[in-house]
């Protein structure tokens, strides 16, 4: 611990506030090219941003604890969920999706959930939503999407045309849209909201075999929401109001809770299931796949420097342990490349060995070496190629080949052609669970009246008439009522 200010490279300060300069009396002077510590401070300022991320930017992050509450031995090998009572630690950070670093938190957008699990067999990311299902089901239209619901290239606002325009042509995604114009869209606090790993995955055991899961993450404290009114005045009074309220929370001992359950599907019974399951525009009815609840996440930290802790963190769902494995979802699948792609553009190659990102498990990679900003010891002078005689120095190597290797392979689908093969066609099938999902809003007073009123708010903004009846045509093979009336009030606020 230094007992004063230095220079990066340790020099003392010569003084905290002041340039060298040649002065002329008590006027202003000529600040000198030898002032080191002036041009250190210069140019470092200059230099102290990194990229945000092209999607998620805003966001707010806490640690905390994940307890297994039920055994699940049957269904998992993983290491962290294999007692009853264990407890692994927590990096989460909740975000919006569009809009930038510096954006208000209460816009309509659907919320990013990254949980990083520092288990004993490595580190677990869990790149899930607030929403249960997705817009698209071919990772080809990620970009798209996006940039849909981002700025104009021209006009540099967002711009409601793009955003209709898009989900016309892609009207896979309508059950996701009746989540993102719900009540559920402007969440009232991330204390108050659930997270659903949308995807299917595989929970494997040792001997290869598998189930279906599919994640869901419940808060304790029940779901609440902002209305649109309340949410848009939010934006203007504190932008960062979400942000603030999870840090006061957990800075006053208020920690908040999710119970952690899954649904679980054999292979057999995906392969007869009405819906595909690799398909995230789909969920899996409750009915048919009830919860079981597996744990409990507690938040009860905050990270004590949000670029170290929070910015610096990079989540990607191929970040997994033995245990749990991807499935055949094409957007997963295509997600496992993207996002360490982004880590090491946003981050740089070594990502990984940043303290936020580093495994609290044994890591030996001698094989991945070197490269900008490599602050690890880098494996000495163990063999950095696969050989056959040299052994490694780090660790006892197995009694035979230069290193020991701990098999994680998993079966893949035999039927997986076939449930792929469909994935882009729209049918009567995508608007079904979109349709239920209109009922459910239907059960709580004034629900359906405050989705119209969404809805209508944003389409108002769709300055070509010929888009804004494809809008009343898409909603209308959800329930004609409602097209109807989402065209009434659309229209009459326009007169
Ligand atoms: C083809 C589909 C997708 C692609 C290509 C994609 C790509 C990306 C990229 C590039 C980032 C920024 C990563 C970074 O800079 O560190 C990101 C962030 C994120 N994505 Fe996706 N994404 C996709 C779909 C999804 C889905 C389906 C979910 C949820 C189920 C999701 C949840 C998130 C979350 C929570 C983050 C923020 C991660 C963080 O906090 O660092 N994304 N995504």
């Amino acid at each position: 611990m230094a007992s004063h200010y230095t220079l990066a490279e340790g020099c003392p300060y010569a003084s905290n506030s002041t340039s060298v300069q040649v002065r002329n009396g008590s006027g202003g002077g000529l600040v000198l090219l030898q002032d080191t510590q002036l041009i250190e401070t210069l140019a470092h300022f200059s230099r102290e941003r990194i990229p945000e991320r092209v999607v998620h930017a805003k966001a707010a992050g806490g640690y905390g604890e994940f307890e297994v509450t039920h055994d699940c031995s049957d269904i998992t090998s993983a290491s962290f969920l294999n007692a009853v009572g264990k407890k692994t630690e927590v990096l989460l950070r909740i975000s919006t999706v569009g809009p930038e670093r510096g954006s208000a938190d209460t816009v309509r957008d659907v919320h990013g959930w990254a949980m990083k699990l520092y288990t004993d067999q490595g580190n677990l990311d869990w790149v899930f939503n607030n929403t249960p299902v997705f817009f698209i089901r071919d990772p080809i239209k990620f970009p798209s999407l996006n940039r849909s619901h981002k700025r104009h290239p021209r006009t540099n606002v967002p711009d409601a045309n793009m955003f209709w325009d898009f989900h016309v042509g892609n009207p896979e995604g309508i059950h996701q849209i009746m989540h993102l114009f719900s009540d559920r869209g402007t969440p009232a606090s991330l204390r108050h909201m659930n997270a659903y790993s949308g995807h299917t995955y595989k929970f494997t055991q040792e001997d290869g075999s598998f189930k279906y899961v599919k994640i869901h993450i419940k808060t304790q404290l029940g779901v609440k929401n902002l209305t649109r009114e309340t949410a848009v005045q939010i934006a203007g009074e504190n932008p960062d109001y979400l942000v603030q309220d999870l840090y006061d929370a957990i800075e006053t001992g208020k920690y908040p809770v999710w119970n952690v359950y899954v649904q679980v599907m054999e292979p057999s019974e995906a392969e007869k299931y009405k819906w595909n399951i690799f398909d995230m525009t789909k969920v899996w009815p409750h009915k048919d796949f009830p919860l079981r609840q597996i744990g409990r996440l507690t938040l009860n930290r905050n990270p004590k420097n949000y670029f170290t802790d929070i910015e610096q963190a990079a989540f990607s769902p191929s970040t997994m342990v033995p245990g749990i494995a991807p499935s055949a979802d094409p957007v997963l699948q295509a997600r496992m490349f993207a996002y360490p792609d982004a880590a090491r553009y946003r981050l740089g190659v070594n990502y990984q060995q940043l303290p936020t990102n580093a495994a609290s498990s044994p890591v030996y990679c001698p094989f991945q070496r070197d490269g900008f900003m490599n602050f690890s010891t880098n494996y000495g002078d163990d063999p950095n190629y696969v050989g056959s005689i040299l052994r490694p120095t780090t660790f006892a190597p197995a009694s035979n080949g230069n290193g020991r290797v701990a098999s994680t392979l998993t079966e893949h689908e035999k039927w997986v052609g076939e449930a792929c093969s469909f994935v882009t066609q729209i049918s009567d099938e995508d608007f079904e669970q979109a349709t239920a999902l209109w009922e459910v809003l239907g059960r709580e007073t004034g629900h359906q009246e405050r989705f119209i009123g969404n809805v209508a708010d944003h389409l108002r903004g769709v300055t070509d008439s010929r888009l804004r009846n494809m809008v009343y045509d898409l909603f209308s093979h959800v329930d004609a009522g409602l097209a109807a009336r989402i065209q009434v009030a659309t229209e009459a606020s326009l007169s």
